[in-house]
Protein backbone atom coordinates (compact mmCIF):
# COMPACT_ATOMS: atom_id res chain seq x y z
CA UNK A 1 0.00 0.00 0.00
CA UNK A 2 0.72 4.23 -0.72
CA UNK A 3 -0.20 6.93 0.89
CA UNK A 4 -0.49 10.01 -0.73
CA UNK A 5 -0.55 13.42 0.87
CA UNK A 6 -2.30 15.77 -1.65
CA UNK A 7 -1.94 19.36 -0.03
CA UNK A 8 -4.15 22.72 -0.85
CA UNK A 9 -2.53 25.82 -0.96
CA UNK A 10 -4.56 28.95 0.39
CA UNK A 11 -2.84 32.45 0.50
CA UNK A 12 -4.92 35.06 3.41
CA UNK A 13 -5.09 38.43 2.70
CA UNK A 14 -6.18 41.29 5.03
CA UNK A 15 -8.25 43.88 3.68
CA UNK A 16 -5.70 46.55 3.04
CA UNK A 17 -3.61 44.32 1.06
CA UNK A 18 -5.74 43.15 -1.76
CA UNK A 19 -4.09 44.28 -5.45
CA UNK A 20 -6.46 46.65 -6.86
CA UNK A 21 -8.02 44.43 -9.42
CA UNK A 22 -9.33 41.99 -6.17
CA UNK A 23 -10.52 45.31 -4.95
CA UNK A 24 -12.64 46.55 -7.83
CA UNK A 25 -13.85 42.70 -7.78
CA UNK A 26 -14.52 43.13 -4.69
CA UNK A 27 -16.65 45.69 -5.07
CA UNK A 28 -18.49 44.34 -7.80
CA UNK A 29 -19.45 40.68 -5.89
CA UNK A 30 -20.45 43.03 -2.48
CA UNK A 31 -23.06 44.78 -5.09
CA UNK A 32 -24.67 41.43 -6.86
CA UNK A 33 -24.67 39.70 -3.28
CA UNK A 34 -26.85 42.32 -2.22
CA UNK A 35 -28.73 41.91 -5.21
CA UNK A 36 -29.14 37.76 -4.50
CA UNK A 37 -32.59 36.20 -4.52
CA UNK A 38 -32.29 34.31 -1.43
CA UNK A 39 -35.84 34.31 0.41
CA UNK A 40 -35.59 30.86 1.96
CA UNK A 41 -32.24 30.38 3.21
CA UNK A 42 -31.12 34.33 3.50
CA UNK A 43 -27.76 33.65 2.55
CA UNK A 44 -26.61 35.84 -0.24
CA UNK A 45 -23.70 35.19 -2.04
CA UNK A 46 -22.23 37.27 -4.69
CA UNK A 47 -19.32 36.40 -7.35
CA UNK A 48 -17.40 39.18 -10.12
CA UNK A 49 -15.24 37.53 -12.39
CA UNK A 50 -12.53 38.99 -14.59
CA UNK A 51 -11.81 37.68 -18.02
CA UNK A 52 -8.68 38.32 -19.94
CA UNK A 53 -9.81 41.16 -21.97
CA UNK A 54 -10.58 43.13 -18.39
CA UNK A 55 -14.49 42.30 -18.69
CA UNK A 56 -15.96 41.74 -15.01
CA UNK A 57 -18.78 39.66 -14.93
CA UNK A 58 -21.13 39.54 -11.63
CA UNK A 59 -24.13 37.30 -10.50
CA UNK A 60 -25.75 35.77 -7.59
CA UNK A 61 -27.03 33.13 -6.00
CA UNK A 62 -31.16 32.73 -7.73
CA UNK A 63 -33.34 30.32 -5.00
CA UNK A 64 -36.06 28.28 -5.91
CA UNK A 65 -39.45 27.58 -4.41
CA UNK A 66 -37.97 23.77 -5.38
CA UNK A 67 -35.28 24.20 -3.14
CA UNK A 68 -32.68 22.35 -5.95
CA UNK A 69 -33.55 24.40 -9.12
CA UNK A 70 -31.90 27.34 -7.50
CA UNK A 71 -28.51 27.97 -8.27
CA UNK A 72 -25.32 29.18 -6.45
CA UNK A 73 -23.92 32.85 -7.50
CA UNK A 74 -20.41 31.34 -8.79
CA UNK A 75 -22.22 28.97 -11.36
CA UNK A 76 -24.50 31.94 -12.66
CA UNK A 77 -21.25 34.18 -13.11
CA UNK A 78 -19.02 31.44 -14.69
CA UNK A 79 -22.02 30.16 -17.02
CA UNK A 80 -22.75 33.59 -18.25
CA UNK A 81 -19.73 34.39 -18.70
CA UNK A 82 -19.24 31.24 -21.04
CA UNK A 83 -22.46 31.69 -22.36
CA UNK A 84 -21.63 35.65 -23.37
CA UNK A 85 -17.54 35.83 -23.67
CA UNK A 86 -17.47 32.05 -24.80
CA UNK A 87 -13.32 32.73 -26.17
CA UNK A 88 -12.27 34.71 -23.34
CA UNK A 89 -10.57 33.24 -20.54
CA UNK A 90 -11.34 34.00 -16.77
CA UNK A 91 -8.76 35.09 -14.88
CA UNK A 92 -9.95 35.36 -11.24
CA UNK A 93 -13.18 35.16 -9.55
CA UNK A 94 -14.11 36.69 -6.76
CA UNK A 95 -16.90 35.15 -4.10
CA UNK A 96 -18.40 36.82 -1.13
CA UNK A 97 -21.62 35.52 0.94
CA UNK A 98 -23.57 37.98 3.37
CA UNK A 99 -25.99 35.73 6.08
CA UNK A 100 -29.46 37.64 6.87
CA UNK A 101 -29.12 34.82 10.41
CA UNK A 102 -25.52 35.82 11.66
CA UNK A 103 -22.53 37.47 11.11
CA UNK A 104 -19.97 36.10 8.28
CA UNK A 105 -16.59 36.95 9.07
CA UNK A 106 -14.74 33.61 7.33
CA UNK A 107 -13.88 32.70 4.70
CA UNK A 108 -16.69 30.90 2.52
CA UNK A 109 -15.60 28.22 -0.09
CA UNK A 110 -17.65 27.55 -3.30
CA UNK A 111 -19.20 24.26 -2.36
CA UNK A 112 -18.24 21.18 -4.51
CA UNK A 113 -21.09 21.35 -7.56
CA UNK A 114 -19.15 25.04 -8.85
CA UNK A 115 -15.56 23.74 -7.76
CA UNK A 116 -16.61 21.13 -10.41
CA UNK A 117 -17.87 23.64 -12.60
CA UNK A 118 -15.54 25.97 -12.82
CA UNK A 119 -13.05 23.24 -12.96
CA UNK A 120 -14.41 22.92 -16.24
CA UNK A 121 -13.38 26.33 -17.61
CA UNK A 122 -9.88 25.79 -16.10
CA UNK A 123 -9.79 22.72 -18.39
CA UNK A 124 -11.19 23.88 -21.13
CA UNK A 125 -8.71 27.47 -21.66
CA UNK A 126 -5.74 25.76 -20.02
CA UNK A 127 -4.85 28.15 -17.93
CA UNK A 128 -5.55 28.42 -14.10
CA UNK A 129 -8.19 30.33 -12.63
CA UNK A 130 -7.97 32.09 -8.88
CA UNK A 131 -10.44 31.63 -6.74
CA UNK A 132 -10.82 34.77 -4.41
CA UNK A 133 -13.28 34.11 -1.26
CA UNK A 134 -14.51 35.76 2.17
CA UNK A 135 -17.58 36.38 4.51
CA UNK A 136 -18.97 39.32 5.00
CA UNK A 137 -16.11 40.70 7.16
CA UNK A 138 -12.43 38.99 7.86
CA UNK A 139 -9.88 37.71 6.20
CA UNK A 140 -9.96 36.64 2.60
CA UNK A 141 -8.28 33.60 1.12
CA UNK A 142 -6.97 32.92 -2.30
CA UNK A 143 -6.14 29.57 -3.78
CA UNK A 144 -3.85 29.49 -7.32
CA UNK A 145 -6.31 27.57 -8.98
CA UNK A 146 -9.65 25.61 -8.83
CA UNK A 147 -7.75 22.55 -9.13
CA UNK A 148 -6.16 23.18 -5.96
CA UNK A 149 -9.16 23.16 -4.66
CA UNK A 150 -10.58 20.16 -5.38
CA UNK A 151 -7.60 17.91 -5.82
CA UNK A 152 -8.35 14.58 -8.24
CA UNK A 153 -10.53 16.53 -10.73
CA UNK A 154 -12.63 14.75 -12.85
CA UNK A 155 -12.33 15.95 -16.42
CA UNK A 156 -13.17 15.01 -19.69
CA UNK A 157 -9.98 13.18 -20.37
CA UNK A 158 -11.52 10.57 -18.52
CA UNK A 159 -14.42 9.86 -20.63
N1 LIG B 1 -24.58 29.18 -2.45
C1 LIG B 1 -23.86 29.83 -3.41
O1 LIG B 1 -24.35 30.74 -4.09
N2 LIG B 1 -22.57 29.44 -3.59
C2 LIG B 1 -21.95 28.45 -2.91
O2 LIG B 1 -20.83 28.08 -3.25
C3 LIG B 1 -22.62 27.85 -1.75
C4 LIG B 1 -24.07 28.12 -1.63
C5 LIG B 1 -25.98 29.57 -2.27
C6 LIG B 1 -26.97 28.51 -2.68
C7 LIG B 1 -28.16 28.85 -1.83
O3 LIG B 1 -28.92 29.83 -2.51
C8 LIG B 1 -27.57 29.46 -0.58
O4 LIG B 1 -26.24 29.82 -0.90
C9 LIG B 1 -27.56 28.53 0.63
O5 LIG B 1 -26.96 27.31 0.32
Amino acid sequence: MKTFRIPVFIDEFDMDELPEDIQRLKKEAEKAREKAYAPYSDFKVGAAVLLDDGTVISANNQENAAFPSGMCAERVAVWYAGAQHPGRKILKIFITARSEKHRLDKPVPPCGACRQSIAEYEVKQNREIEIWFMGETGKIWRSPSLKNLLPLIFDGSDL
